[in-house]
């Protein structure tokens, strides 16, 4: 267990990945900004926003591609200004209610997108998944994942693909964990083996989750993510993300503007802390790619499933814009 109780500790956890899924990450950033702000010396309402704002920025830096931690932050201090004029002990119980909120909505939310997901799987059928989706990732259940334990618990019989998901193994030490504690069948498979599993015919359709979406459904997730929806297309097998709301950018137009975070070589040239690869040898570590619009068959989310993704069955089925 990880105990954690000033806000430079949980950016540190969310920068290195002791705490990592959009969701999750989002939730944690929400927390840490509560951990950073509760003892403010402000004792004016514009100090206590000025270091709340301060706060918020330090905290959505340490990872630059889930949109989840800024959407969360944006939050605390919307709802830190809607009690303008009570003084600043309101507003700091204001914050702590807010991530409180955020973490409720999100289990309540990551239910609900298992529920749409699991229609989607039919009896019988193997799904193939990447990285790690499941409640470890989220405030609870997950987000891909949950769409299997719901499948699962309805009495469908499901299996699923588990990628190991190089550099950091979040499939293989994560996924299989959650798959095999609620007793799914699960199967491991280096990343690159996913082309051969599905010239196989073993697998009917890919889930995944989502770190950033665009406006037009592009989707920033795990690297890898990408190369497995064109495998998809290829084997002509359906490919779906499930995300929150929570997680879509309305703000850009295009999976183009979504930054993509590189991280240090070593978590390319080590495994487990042993060395793999020769000492001075170039690497470049993108930790997330993004998918095209046009290879993703849906995107599940809580107010229902997109389907064909394009920029006006998004705006239409989150009902914005
Ligand atoms: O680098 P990570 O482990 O934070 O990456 C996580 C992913 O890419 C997940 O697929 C994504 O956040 C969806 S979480 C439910």
């Amino acid at each position: 267990m990880l105990r954690i109780t000033d806000p430079e500790a949980m950016r540190d956890a969310i920068r290195r990945l002791a705490v990592r899924g959009a969701p999750a990450i989002g939730i944690a950033a929400a927390f840490g900004t509560v951990l950073g702000v509760r003892s403010s010396p402000a004792t004016t309402e514009a100090a206590f926003l000025e270091h709340l704002d301060n706060s918020c920025q330090r905290m959505a830096s340490a990872r630059p591609t889930a949109v989840n931690p800024s959407w969360a932050l944006e939050r605390l201090k919307a709802r830190a200004q809607t009690l303008s004029g009570r003084g600043v002990p309101a507003m700091k119980a204001a914050v702590h209610a807010e991530a409180l909120a955020i973490l409720d909505e999100d289990r309540a939310i990551c239910r609900r997108l298992g529920e749409i997901g699991a229609d989607l799987i039919r009896d019988g059928q193997t799904v193939l998944t990447h990285c790690n989706t499941g409640a470890l990732a989220t405030g609870e259940h997950g987000t891909a994942l949950a769409a299997v334990f719901e499948a699962h618990s309805r009495s469908k019989r499901v299996s699923v693909y588990a990628t190991e998901t190089r550099p950091l193994l979040q499939g293989a030490r994560l996924t299989t964990w959650e798959l095999l504690q609620a007793g799914i069948d699960v199967t491991l498979i280096c990343d690159g083996m996913a082309a051969q599993v599905m010239k196989e015919g073993r697998v009917h359709a890919v889930l995944v989750g989502a770190d950033r979406i665009a406006a037009n459904g592009d989707t920033a997730n795990k690297i890898g993510t990408y190369g497995l929806a064109l495998l998809a297309r290829e084997h002509g097998l359906p490919f779906y993300v499930v995300a929150p709301r929570s997680t879509f950018d309305l703000s850009l137009a295009s999976g183009a503007e979504i930054p993509i975070e590189e991280r240090p070589p070593e978590e390319v040239t080590c495994v487990g802390g042993q060395r793999i690869a020769p000492h001075g040898i170039k690497v470049y570590a993108p930790a997330f790619d993004v998918t095209p619009a046009r290879y993703i068959t849906g995107i599940v989310t809580e107010r229902g499933l997109i389907t064909p993704v394009t920029a006006e069955t998004v705006r239409r089925t989150l009902g914005e814009g």
